[in-house]
This record gives structure tokens, sequence and C-alpha cells, in this order.
């Protein structure tokens, strides 16, 4: 008989369908190689969220992202702090409303889900019917029309023995804001398929999640929240201890490669730098700020998280805008201001007379401008140009999406927000506590 010779795309394409059956495989049973589970990150305002809303202009865009990431600041900041009074520790400020939504679908048969996308909180849960409250505005996942739930019993676990409705034989979860928001429900294990359009679908099976029965929370209508916490509820731990993500812009509406990938398969390139757990957010340690060649007179004590809980630096994927403590601030604002002053002058924004803002379109008007660097120890960084700093406002005018921390938050805490994370393959090893940051674009992920 003849030999087949396959040409080597004829292979690549045999051994990516290969890959892909050898997955399917893997993620039904639960073994160790490689998982790579893989979906589309959708922000708020993209045409492809739910939450699209066609009349809204750019100036809407960027004054409901500068009011998303000030409530995301205060919510660490009441969160941060080790010796917060109970009565703040206890109940977290407001629900986490986060910068973009993970594409997913559970249950078998799988009904379409957006989450919030957060690193700063470890459990996952979806509204389910019957429902209390749910005021999401997409189908609610209904747990008795699904093949594959199942409903965490009181004698699952000592906690679930002492966090009990006895009636249901249900092990429950309660989470209570300071706003006065809340949702509650029982604890079960589900089928979590997670999507790219266009090219393929990855399933995770029982993954533990809270399944919200009562939720009040009357301004938000999201339909629940992924957590990609450390902690062992996380999604991230139950599937392993790696994940990535990479977010191309945040702005374009149009954008359709911001990618998430959990599992051991994720994306892990590029220079690393020491992740630090706590309280619970992921921690780095920044060494210094630089523009151009030349480091800012910063001294990296002030970016050091404190025994108390107070300042430290959080990478977070809620927030938009970057925050600075005051002592890196100023050396920044100043350095910034000077340089930006030979390119185009300053304008005031009506809306918010706070923002720093200039005339002209930032990407036109400002080539040439230096490179600002975020250096990490170890030798990663974030490497800011015009598109990690500024947003277009109206068209004529745009605005730094760098403020100051002090003033706001007592705990001082500083976060780098996804507008500086744009262009960087950010992987998360959870069990080596390391970083990697590389320079990428994301289409080619
Ligand atoms: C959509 O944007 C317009 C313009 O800002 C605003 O008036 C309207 O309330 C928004 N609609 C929704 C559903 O948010
Ligand atoms: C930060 O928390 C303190 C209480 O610890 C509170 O007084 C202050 O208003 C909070 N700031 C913000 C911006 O939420
Ligand atoms: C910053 O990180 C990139 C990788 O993303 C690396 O190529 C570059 O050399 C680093 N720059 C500095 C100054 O360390």
């Amino acid at each position: 008989m003849k030999p087949i010779y396959l040409s080597l795309t004829d292979a690549k394409h045999i051994l990516v369908i290969l890959v892909f059956l050898v997955q399917t495989n893997i993620t039904n049973s639960t073994t160790t190689s490689t998982q790579r589970f893989a979906t589309q990150l959708i922000h708020y305002d993209s045409i492809l969220s739910p939450f699209y809303n066609a009349s809204a202009t750019i100036i809407d865009y960027a004054t409901q992202a500068h009011e998303r990431s000030i409530s995301r600041l205060s919510y660490l900041n009441a969160t941060t702090m080790v010796e917060t009074p109970d009565d703040i520790r206890g109940v977290i400020t407001a629900p986490p409303e986060g910068a973009f939504l993970v594409n997913m679908f559970i249950g078998q048969p799988g009904v379409q889900q957006f989450l919030v996308l957060d690193t700063g909180s470890s459990t996952t849960w979806v509204h389910c019917f019957p429902c209390i409250g749910c005021n999401s505005i997409h189908p609610i996942f209904n747990p008795s029309q699904s093949l594959t739930y199942y409903a965490l019993p009181c004698n699952h676990d000592p906690y679930c023995a002492a966090n009990c409705d006895h009636q249901r034989n249900w092990c429950t979860y309660s989470e209570s804001y300071m706003d006065g928001t809340s949702n509650s429900g029982n604890f079960a294990t589900e089928k979590f398929t997670f999507v790219i359009p266009n090219v393929g679908a990855t399933i995770a099976s029982n993954i533990l999640f809270g399944c919200g029965r009562m939720v009040n929370e009357p301004h938000i209508e999201i339909s629940g929240v992924m957590g990609l916490g450390y902690e062992e509820i996380s999604v991230v731990t139950q599937i392993g201890t790696k994940f990535s993500y990479c977010i191309g812009s945040v702005r374009d509406p149009y954008y359709p490669y911001n990618r998430l990938i959990i599992g051991s398969g994720a994306n892990m390139i590029g220079k690393l730098t020491p992740l630090d757990l706590h309280n619970p957010y992921y921690y780095l340690t920044l060494e210094s700020i630089s523009v151009g060649h030349r480091d800012l007179p910063i001294s990296p004590r002030v970016f050091r998280r404190t025994s108390r809980g107070d300042r430290g630096v959080v990478i977070d994927s809620g927030c938009e805008w970057t925050f600075l403590i005051r002592e890196a601030y100023v050396p920044f604002i100043n350095t910034v201001q000077q340089i930006i002053a030979r390119y185009v002058a300053r304008a005031t924004f009506p809306n918010q007379p706070t923002w720093l803002c200039y005339y002209g379109v930032a990407s036109r008007d400002l080539i040439g401008f230096p490179i600002v660097r975020l250096n990490f120890n170890g030798g990663a960084n974030f490497s800011l140009g015009i598109q990690n700093l500024f947003q277009a406002v109206t068209n004529r005018i745009f605005c730094l999406n760098v403020a100051e921390a002090n003033g706001k938050t007592p705990s001082d805490v500083s976060i780098i927000g996804v507008i500086a994370q744009q262009s960087h393959n950010i992987g998360y090893d959870l069990s080596a506590r390391m970083l990697s940051i590389d320079k990428t674009d994301c289409r080619t992920l």
C-alpha cells in the first residue's frame, strides 16, 4: 500500500484535531495533563456585550469607566487593610463590577452567561432559577433543566454542615456588601463550557460555584461573577494553578481578541516577577517607574505593602484606571506634564475638571512620546505606550488614565489597571507565586 505523506500544514491540522480530542477527553476525566480552557473576554461596552448601548458616546464610556474604577478603588480601600474594623471586613463595600465579562455556558444543555471577571475574589456565582430579585438581562440558568447540576448536600463537609438549609438539604453561601446589596444561595457543581467563537469550546466538569437564589442588588444587571482569586474555591485552583489573559484593547468595541486561559496550558511567557497573595488580591513588587531612559526619583519603599496591609501594588482585572500612591504620582505627573507640554496644549474636560486632559488625538499628536515603564522585581516590566496611558474623551480631547490613590484610600494601595495592562500577556502561576509579563499582540496568541 502506498504510504500517505502529509504536508506540514496537513500534519499541523491533524495535530490540532488530535489535541482537541485529547483535551476533550482530559477535561471530562480529571487527569493532570495539559489543560487549557480558553475563553473570550468581552468589555462592558463592546458590541458583543449584553450591556452594549448603541447611543452611548465616548464621553459616556470614559465617564462610566472612571466611575467603575473609583468604585473599585474604594472596594480595595475597604478590603486590603488587615485591621479594618470587623463591620467593614465582614461585609464588602460593593459587589464587583469589573471591566470585562467572561463568555461561558453553564450546564447541560449550556445556558450562556456573561460573568464579571474578577481577580479580586475567589467565589464564582451565577443567578439560578428560581431566584428572588435576580435582575440580569439574559436568561437565568435553571438547574432543574440541566443534566449535570449537582447541589452540595449538608453532609458534604464541615462547612456545609455549619451552613445548611435543612429544608432543602442545601449547602448555603451568602455574601453581603456595605452598600446594602447581597446575594445568597446554595453551593453546587456544574459543567462550565468556555467558548471562543469561530475557534472552539472547552469543557470543565464539576466546577464548584454559588447558585444565587436571593439577590438584592437592584442596580446591577450582571448574571454573576467569575472569581479568579487564589483561594481554594476559585475556578483557577479547582482546575489547576495557572491562568493568563491578554487584553489587546479596552476601548475598541469591535476588538475580538481579548482572551482568558485557565489551566496548565495558560500562556506563561516573558519575564517573571514574584506574585504575593494577600487578602485576597494579587500584589506585585514594583521597583521603579521610568519615563524614556530615566528612572523617576521614587523610593521603592513607598510601594511596599506593610504588615498592617496598607500600601502595596495590586494588579487588578476589575479597574480600568491606574492609581498611584502620592509619593509616586507626584514625580510621575510632573514628568509627564513637562514632556507633554512640548506636544499639545492643556485642556479642561468640563465633565471631569480634575482629570489631566489635552487637546488633540493622542495617537496622532504624541508621536515620539517616551515609553513609560513599570519595572518589577526580577526584571519584568509593563511597557506603557500612548494607548496604555491616555484615552480619548471627545474627538478633540484626550485624558490621562492615571490618578492619585491618596486621599481616596486610607490604605494607600496602588492599583495597576487594565488600560495599563493592554497589549501584554499576563500569566499567573499560583504555585510558583510568579507573574509573567510579555509585551504581546494579543491577536497572535
Ligand atoms: C444609553 O446611552 C444614552 C446616552 O448616554 C443614555 O441616555 C441611556 O440612558 C443609555 N441607556 C442605557 C440602557 O443605559
Ligand atoms: C476608604 O475607607 C475609609 C474607612 O476605612 C472611608 O472612610 C473612606 O471614605 C473610604 N474611601 C473611599 C474612596 O471609599
Ligand atoms: C521589558 O519587558 C520586555 C518583555 O515584555 C523586555 O523585552 C524588555 O527588555 C524589558 N525592558 C526593560 C528595560 O527591562
